[in-house]
């Protein structure tokens, strides 16, 4: 079955970037110079993914501009020789058809989820987190897909192999080795942040899925979870009582943009890893670490 949908959750309040994003989204602000949003939908398309539902709520609408077109400014630009640049912002929004739905309260990411229901319909569909970039040569969630269909189309949870000491930052997956397909298991339960010695493994899901359309009904069904908000973790474990879920170890690079730690490390690799920035980057660091 090929995926053809990703769902974005970009409705959160962002508010470990406050004050900034006060007026600017997180997942708009930048790392070199594209928001942290771009970087995941780029994910997507390189998966085959080219409908992207953006869950967005109040004040998030310059997400959406940002993938439109903006007419005025390649006119500008096209005017005053800039050609080249009038064509990268040009591109910027033709590989994907964007689809936003509203998350009017912000109950957490299970929520979220769940009010993409209606532009997802009864299709597989996949979730790439709006603050969290992973990279490599083969897109993280083609990987997650290619499981997914190993394994009969059923549901596909992305995990990395963590530290012992910092499960409890993460969920995690307890499951039990499958033989059918590679870095894989069969997935018993999610265990949200537990504590090192009662984590069942070290495999941490940091917001990579490839779920059927069952688990909207597991998502309606659940009572509200941890910090009073609608978790994505409970329905998940919801439905992997009810069907096969399996979980896949990816293999790729991965920031959480979402914190300040995990954004400053993306600004300076990728920085050190564009030709263009690349001897600045290194200058300052050598500056800084005297
Ligand atoms: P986070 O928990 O990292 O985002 O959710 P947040 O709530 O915006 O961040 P802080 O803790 O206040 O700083 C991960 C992703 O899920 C989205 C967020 O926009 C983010 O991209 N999200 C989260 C929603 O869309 N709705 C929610 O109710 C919660």
């Amino acid at each position: 079955m090929k995926i053809t949908k990703a769902v974005i959750p970009v409705a959160g309040k962002g508010t470990r970037f406050l004050p900034a994003t006060k007026q600017v989204p997180k997942e708009m602000l930048p790392i070199l110079k594209r928001p942290m949003v771009d970087y995941v939908v780029e994910e997507a398309v390189l998966s085959g993914m080219n409908e992207i539902v953006f869950v967005i709520s109040t004040g998030k609408e310059s997400i959406l501009d940002y993938f439109d077109r903006n007419l005025e400014l390649e006119q500008y630009l096209n005017k005053n020789g800039k050609e080249e640049l009038a064509q990268k912002v040009y591109e910027i929004g033709t590989k994907i058809e964007v689809i936003s739905v509203r998350q009017k309260e912000q109950l957490g990411l299970g929520h979220a989820i769940a009010c993409a229901e209606s532009a997802i319909g009864n299709e597989n569909f996949a979730v790439i987190l709006g603050d969290d970039i992973v990279v490599g040569d083969n897109p993280v969630s083609s990987q997650l897909a290619k499981a997914s269909a190993a394994f009969n189309n059923k549901s596909v949870i992305g995990v990395m192999e963590i530290d012992k000491n910092l499960t409890n930052k993460y969920g995690i997956v307890d499951g039990v080795k499958v033989d059918e397909y590679p870095s894989s298991f069969k997935m018993n339960s999610m265990v949200e942040k537990p504590a090192p010695e009662d984590a069942p493994t070290n495999l941490a899901t940091p917001g990579r899925y490839i779920l059927t359309p069952e688990i909207f009904k597991c998502l309606k069904e659940i009572p509200r979870g941890v910090g009073g908000e609608y978790q994505l973790t409970d329905a998940i474990n919801m439905l992997a009582k009810e069907d096969n879920v399996y979980a896949h170890i990816f293999e790729g690079d991965r920031y959480d943009t979402g914190t300040i730690e995990g954004y400053l490390k993306a600004t300076v690799d990728f920085a050190l890893k564009n030709e263009e920035t690349k001897e600045v980057m290194k200058k300052i660091l050598k500056e800084v670490g005297k």
